[in-house]
């Protein structure tokens, strides 16, 4: 229970800004019906971004996790499983995890697979038994959409659950190339417009000594890592592995 008014503060900025997420994706879901990648923004200049993105960011996750027939692996954001039921083709069991109903519903239509489950829930909610046989977990395009206490929060839970070996955020857009992807006074402005509106374009922009900051008060470590250069995200944004200190 919050109980200054600075933490009940917090947590209000948290609900409002996951109710218009939530919102956010739910209407994506309907207003791109025909588009799976366009349902979770996976697009360039509005249109739809090539199949080798996808290839290439399934690629990265699996060699950084060095996933293997035997793990059990969590998609944490999972958005209609473009990349869950990809990943999901080299390791045991997969568990996808959205909070959009709708965006979950078009998961279990068109990326179903025998072993892989989708469930609705709030990511930064999900409590230690989620994760009770999980091995690796991955986070991919997402992070922007989490408040700091939320991730925080998140983390906690993954570093108390000691059969979780390594979890692999990926896409985290970078605070300090903020002004590389809004790159003219136009661009900045409609960036500024939104965040006073209170309707992020993108979400939180994390500079690595921010994300460094939340991860190791939560006990763990972070190694970052550019994204393949071939990715045209690799631009203006960075992955991290994260994994318990070594003792
Ligand atoms: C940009 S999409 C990425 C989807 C998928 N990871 C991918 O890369 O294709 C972001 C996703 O995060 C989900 N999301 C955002 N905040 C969430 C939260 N707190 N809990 C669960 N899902 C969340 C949205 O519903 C959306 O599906």
């Amino acid at each position: 229970m919050p109980t200054s008014s600075w933490e009940r503060g917090r947590t209000k900025i948290e609900k409002v800004m996951t109710h218009y997420w939530k919102n956010y994706y739910e209407a994506n879901a309907d207003k791109f019906a025909d588009s799976l990648m366009k349902q979770v923004d996976r697009t360039i200049n509005g249109a739809e971004e090539e199949q080798s993105e996808i290839d290439l960011t399934v690629e990265s996750l699996r060699q950084v996790l060095n996933l293997d027939s035997t793990d059990q692996v969590a998609d944490l954001c999972c958005g209609n499983g473009l990349l869950t039921r990809a990943v999901a083709c080299g390791v045991a069991t997969m568990i996808g995890v959205d909070f959009s109903e709708k965006l979950i519903a078009c998961a279990n239509r068109f990326n179903a697979a025998s072993n892989v489950r989708y469930v609705v829930g709030d990511v930064s909610k999900l409590d230690g038994s989620f994760f009770s046989s999980v091995t690796k977990v991955f986070m991919e395009s997402s992070v922007q959409h989490l408040e700091s206490d939320e991730l925080s929060r998140l983390l906690r839970t993954l570093g108390s659950t000691p059969n979780i070996e390594a979890v692999f955020i990926g896409g985290v857009p970078d605070a300090d190339r903020l002004s590389v992807y809004y790159d003219d006074d136009r661009k900045m402005a409609f960036y500024r417009q939104r965040e006073a509106e209170g309707r992020p374009h993108i979400g939180t922009w994390w500079s690595q000594p921010q994300l460094q900051k939340v991860v190791e008060d939560s006990g763990l470590r972070v190694r970052f890592l550019p994204q393949d250069a071939r990715l045209t995200s690799a631009y203006y944004r960075y992955d991290c592995l994260i994994e318990r200190p070594s003792r």
